[in-house]
């Protein structure tokens, strides 16, 4: 075999790329990564990178947390692997679970465990039509969410996906329905308030349910704030107005918490943060701190109590994974939750959230081609325009936002072009000199390219 010699050319040659422009990659060449310090990222030719996407938004203690790597090599050494099926499991999956429940906005509650955010949303809506058929309503089976909601790549939690590229894959299944995502700069109407905006999504659920009938659909599925749909936050009391028409319909809510859950949005949940309470979270990513694959469902009281009735009278719940509860990922993930509740991480995402919001906003005040700022926390976007007042996007021929990324990962800085919006959701240990250069880097890529394109 005549093996091709640079990194980059072994990686175009053996491995097939996910979510990557592929004539981007195949004009600058893969980034093959060798290892991290802090929040940095190194190259396998020794290039520093500001990893300002944390990854892809989990590794939030950052790339060398001590800590983190010795609770997974005491694990390793203790009990290397383990599963959670036939009535065993490991003492850190038993501990897992107590800290979740601790932890959650409920009061009690369970805990399933999966490899992935994806595979927790196929395995809540499993159990939605599970428990719902149990209860004598098999045809309670549609699944609500909304445009532009990203909640991971299995066939359901694709087919939940709000994205035009699942159509590749005949994708979205039928019985899942997208309502419109909750943006108000892009979708607000001309001269619509912000609160009439958040009234005529609440009436648009509404409309769904009673066309549909509320005795078809199982559950409503939604993250706090869209992360993949380019970071937005809901408009104003969207969850207030939402929640008593869910409940009026006995529609189970969904809080997908795999991107805002531990820290993300300043608060443990985003639900907390947007001061509501789901009937169950989804949790993935930070949950191990990006060290170990693994997924968790957290069912709040209500659907804990009627899914163990539903299980008793089959005697046995027929699901579950060979690596569900791995006692490595239960042990990092009990090690992440206390890194990034008792060790400052969170604090410091309450402290400098202001500074991030701040130094983005300067940014955006001096260029003529940032139509809108949003995000909360540590996640936030900045989106492009051609014209500020009108709000017209640029030609999508362009590739604005990927030109833009481009040029801060040759300023060694990474970020994440999500339509036409720069996302950037760094690590919680970011320092403010660090953030200080993030914003340089940012700004000398958007002048670069709006010099070009405009
Ligand atoms: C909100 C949300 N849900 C689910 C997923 C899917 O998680 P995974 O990639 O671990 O399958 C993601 C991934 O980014 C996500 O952001």
């Amino acid at each position: 075999m005549n093996k091709p010699q640079s990194w980059e050319a072994r990686a175009d040659e053996y491995s097939l790329y996910g979510f990557t422009d592929l004539p981007s990659v195949h004009k600058r060449g893969a980034v093959v990564l060798t290892h991290g310090e802090g929040p940095y990222v190194v190259d396998v030719n020794g290039r520093r990178y500001l990893d300002a996407n944390s990854g892809l938004w989990n590794m939030v203690a950052g790339f060398d947390h001590k800590g983190l790597a010795e609770a997974a090599k005491a694990q390793y050494d203790k009990f290397p692997g383990y599963h959670a099926f036939f009535g065993r499991m490991s003492d850190q999956t038993v501990m897992l679970s107590e800290k979740l429940v601790e932890v959650s906005p409920f009061p009690n509650g369970k805990v399933f465990y999966t490899n992935s955010g994806s595979e927790a949303n196929d395995t809540m809506v499993k159990m939605l039509w599970f428990l719902h058929a149990s209860e004598g309503n098999p045809q309670k089976r549609k699944i609500l969410t909304r445009v532009n909601a990203y909640h991971g790549v299995t066939v359901v939690s694709a087919s939940m996906t709000g994205k035009p590229y699942n159509e590749v894959f005949g994708l979205p299944l039928d019985g899942f329905i997208h309502l419109t995502c909750p943006h108000y700069w892009r979708n607000g109407k001309e001269g619509e308030t912000e609160d009439e905006f958040t009234a005529r999504m609440a009436r648009e659920l509404e409309e769904t349910i009673e066309r549909e009938g509320a005795d078809t659909i199982a559950g409503f599925f939604a993250e706090p704030v869209m992360g993949a749909g380019g970071v937005i936050p809901p408009s104003t009391g969207y969850f207030q107005a939402i929640l008593p028409i869910l409940k009026k319909h006995d529609i189970p809510m969904i809080s997908d918490e795999v991107i805002c859950g531990f820290g993300r949005t300043g608060n443990t949940w985003g639900c907390q943060t947007y001061d509501f309470t789901p009937d169950a979270i989804i949790s993935s990513k930070n949950l191990t701190a990006g060290l170990f694959p693994m997924g968790a469902v957290i069912l709040g009281p209500d659907l804990s109590e009627r899914l163990q009735a539903a299980i008793e009278k089959i005697e046995e719940f027929p699901h579950g994974f060979t690596a569900s509860g791995h006692p490595v990922g239960c042990a990092i993930a009990l090690k992440a939750i206390d890194v990034v509740m008792n060790e400052g991480l969170a604090e410091n995402v309450q402290r400098l959230a202001p500074r991030m919001e701040a130094g983005l906003r300067a940014i955006m005040d001096r260029s003529d081609h940032i139509g809108e700022l949003r995000g909360i926390g540590f996640m936030w976007a900045l989106e492009a325009v051609k014209d500020k007042a009108t709000k017209t996007p640029f030609d999508g021929d362009l590739s604005v936002s990927e030109r833009i990324a481009n040029t801060c990962t040759d300023l060694g800085l990474i970020c994440r072009p999500l339509g036409q919006s720069i996302v950037l959701c760094p690590p919680f240990v970011l320092t403010e000199d660090q953030m200080d250069e993030m914003f340089d880097k940012l700004e000398q890529a958007l002048n670069k390219v709006f010099a070009e394109v405009a």
